[in-house]
C-alpha cells in the first residue's frame, strides 16, 4: 500500500488509509462542498477512495488526502491524477471540507502538489478543469498561474447530455523554465 507523505506550513498531503472513508463520507454528504460535483452515495464515495489508493499504488501520486498538520483534522484531498480520459494530460483537482475554505489551504496544497510533480514526473504541462459556475476552484485555478484554454472547453462525457454540470473549463500550467 502507497506510503506517500508531503508536508507545508500548514498541511500534510498523504496516502489514503481505511479510516478516512467516514471523513470522506461526511465530506460526500455536504451538498455545498458537492454543489458542482457529482452526487455520491456510500458505496461511490468509497469506490472513489479505492480508486484514488489503486492510482498512488500505480502511478505514486494520486488526489491525496490533505491533513492539517496543527491537529491532524482531516480537511479534504488535493494532489494530481495521471492522465484519464477524456484528458491526455496529468490533472490537478481539490476538494476541501466547507470549514477548511477561505484560509489559503487549498492553494497551500495545490501549489505543494505542482512543485512536487515538476521536481518528481517529466510532463510538460498539467491542467485542472472545473464547471464554469465553480468560480471558487477557477480563481484558485488563475491565482496559481493556470491559463484558461478557452478552445479547449468541453462536455464532460461522464455525465449525461443537458446536465448542467457537463460543461466543463480547461485549464493549464506548463512546466516551469
Ligand atoms: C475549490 C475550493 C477547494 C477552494 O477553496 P478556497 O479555500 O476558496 O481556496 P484557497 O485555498 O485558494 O483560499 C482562497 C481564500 O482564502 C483566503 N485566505 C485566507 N488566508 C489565506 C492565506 N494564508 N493564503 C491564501 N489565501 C488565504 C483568500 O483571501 C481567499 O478568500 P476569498 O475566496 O474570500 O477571496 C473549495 O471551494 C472547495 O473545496 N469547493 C468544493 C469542492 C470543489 O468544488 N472542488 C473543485 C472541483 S473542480
Amino acid at each position: 500500500m502507497a506510503d506517500f507523505r508531503l508536508e507545508t506550513n500548514r498541511l500534510t498531503l498523504r496516502s489514503w488509509r481505511d479510516e478516512d472513508r467516514e471523513a470522506n463520507w461526511a465530506l460526500a454528504q455536504d451538498a455545498e462542498v458537492m454543489r458542482y460535483l457529482p452526487a455520491l452515495d456510500r458505496a461511490g464515495a468509497d469506490a472513489m477512495v479505492d480508486r484514488f489508493m489503486a492510482m498512488d499504488d500505480e502511478h505514486g501520486h494520486t488526489f491525496w488526502v490533505v491533513e492539517r498538520r496543527g491537529d491532524g483534522a482531516f480537511l479534504g484531498m488535493c494532489g494530481m491524477a495521471p492522465p484519464r480520459d477524456p484528458l491526455v494530460e496529468h490533472e490537478v483537482g481539490w476538494r476541501l471540507a466547507r470549514n477548511a475554505w477561505g484560509q489559503g489551504y487549498a492553494q497551500e496544497a495545490a501549489r505543494a502538489t505542482l512543485g512536487w510533480a515538476w521536481a518528481n514526473r517529466v510532463m510538460p504541462s498539467i491542467v485542472a478543469i472545473t464547471v464554469k459556475d465553480n468560480r471558487a476552484s477557477w480563481t484558485l485555478m488563475e491565482r496559481l498561474g493556470m491559463i484558461r484554454h478557452a478552445a479547449e472547453d468541453f462536455e464532460h462525457p461522464s455525465l449525461p447530455v443537458g446536465h448542467p454540470l457537463r460543461p466543463h473549463r480547461l485549464y493549464r500550467i506548463e512546466r516551469p523554465a
